[in-house]
């Protein structure tokens, strides 16, 4: 049984699993880096981490495409069911969770901004905690660093995905203290090189984390992907 983690660019990723496929944060029309289109792409699930266009830009036209469920705070799935018309949606909170044919899905904490596009309160922006055929996969989606972080940790993770772009995000230093909460197996970097004011040398963070964690790094390209 083999989970396949593929980054699709920017904050976007699709986890395909044995029983379907996650996409989280689709930008894809409108990326300067995504390897595929949002015609092109499968879901059965789309995570939604918060309001902000390069999060949520492409997430209707593929759930009402697909029949995808859309998974997001209670606010945006509101919102995507009222002004989009997307049929089917998962509305939870902070600490929530729910048992679904992949696995399990939790809503965790971040510390960010969430209006929608069009002005629309967005609620509270989250990152997600998936454990998917008992691997557990956290997002940290857009946020800075918390020390709450070590709690999420105390879950036991394999593969933690953390923005490193700085300036939206938290940046490389804080993105190794995180690490260092976190205490997960691997570490995937996200959230930067997308456009000029968060281009960051993901090899130097690498070896940072080489450095300061026990974490193993580990660098992707836009469409390359990992077995969870
Ligand atoms: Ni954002
Ligand atoms: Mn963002």
């Amino acid at each position: 049984m083999t989970t396949t983690v593929t980054w699709l660019g920017h904050g976007s990723w699709s986890i395909k699993t044995e029983n379907g496929t996650i996409l989280l944060d689709p930008f894809l029309d409108d990326s300067p880096t995504a390897p595929v289109k949002a015609a092109d792409v499968e879901a059965d699930y789309i995570l939604v981490s918060h309001g902000h266009f390069d999060h949520v830009a492409d997430v209707a036209a593929i759930a009402n495409r697909t029949g995808a469920t859309v998974a997001a705070v209670v606010e945006i799935g509101q919102w995507f069911q009222d002004q989009h018309g997307v049929e089917n949606t998962i509305q939870m909170n902070l600490g929530g969770g729910i048992t679904l044919p992949f696995g399990h899905l939790k809503m965790t904490l971040a510390h960010h901004s969430s209006q929608l596009p069009d002005g629309t309160y967005g609620g509270n922006p989250a990152g997600f905690l998936l454990t998917i055929e008992g691997k557990k996969i956290y997002f940290a989606c857009d946020t800075a660093l918390f020390l709450d972080m070590q709690q999420i940790g105390d879950a036991g993770i394999d593969v933690a995905v953390l923005p490193i772009g700085d300036l939206f995000t938290m940046g490389p230093t804080d993105a190794v203290k995180a690490v260092q909460l976190l205490r997960p197996i691997r570490v995937v970097p996200a959230h930067y090189n997308t456009w000029p004011p968060i281009e960051q040398d993901a090899g130097q963070w690498a070896t940072l984390v080489h450095q300061e964690t026990e974490a193993e790094p580990l660098v992707l390209e836009p469409g390359e992907s990992f077995e969870l």
